[in-house]
């Protein structure tokens, strides 16, 4: 039975897209948004997939409108929780309801340059490579255990615009990537922290430039 999903989104959704292009053993049931004007629910919408929206403008409260995010999340009951470019913090409660299945990318080699402008940071720091990471989504921001990476390097003159682009095409390659080897229980993270992968993804991975989390 294939992996149902749901990913949350804040903007342009060009994850979102890399997403819905790559189901192979997980499918997109509803992309989720806090934002009304996210583009990617445009994209979304033109794809035939379920939308929910919840703006802060339309709740009392911040805690009203995340209730309705995590409430409807709960309805759909999905395997895995995809965030892709979701621009609010997640409250602890509900992350441990969902403990190890909740997915981030985040455009650094991290634990290297958590939080905003990672591009900035990498290449002010004089690093030689930058990339992406997709890891599990603890309370703390993107500190999670690291799953997998696409890395690149930083090249002379580099701007941070010209990196980033870089960078997002590997994230494009590495998020559908990741999810498929986890809906497809090739990748298996256990609950004792240890990261089991196939021999065939292994290949895999050495063949497409990831590197498998240790
Ligand atoms: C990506 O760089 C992602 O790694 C980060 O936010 C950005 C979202 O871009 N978390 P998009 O909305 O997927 O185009």
């Amino acid at each position: 039975m294939s992996c149902r999903t749901v990913v949350f989104i804040s903007g342009r959704g060009s994850n979102l897209k890399a997403l819905l292009a790559n189901q192979r053993h997980f499918s997109v049931e509803c992309v989720l948004s806090n934002r009304e004007d996210a583009a990617g629910l445009m994209f979304a919408d033109a794809q035939g997939i379920p939308t929910f929206t919840a703006p802060r403008d339309a709740f009392n409260s911040v805690r009203e409108q995340k209730s309705a995010l995590y409430k409807k999340t709960e309805e759909l009951q999905p395997d895995l929780i995809l965030l892709a470019g979701y621009m609010q913090i997640i409250d602890a409660d509900f992350i441990h309801q969902y403990e190890n299945r909740i997915l981030n990318i985040h455009p650094s080699l991290l634990p290297a340059f958590p939080g905003l402008e990672p591009h900035r940071k990498a290449i002010e720091s004089g690093a030689q490579d930058h990339g992406c990471t997709v890891h599990l989504v603890t309370p703390e921001v993107d500190s999670g255990p690291l799953l997998a990476q696409m890395s690149c390097e930083i090249r002379q003159e580099e701007t941070e615009d010209s990196l980033a682009s870089r960078v997002l095409e590997l994230e494009h390659q590495l998020y559908p990537w990741v999810v498929n080897a986890i809906a497809g229980k090739e990748l298996i993270y256990h609950a004792d922290g240890r990261l089991e992968s196939s021999d065939a993804l292994k290949k895999e991975a050495t063949e497409r430039k990831i590197t498998i989390a240790p």
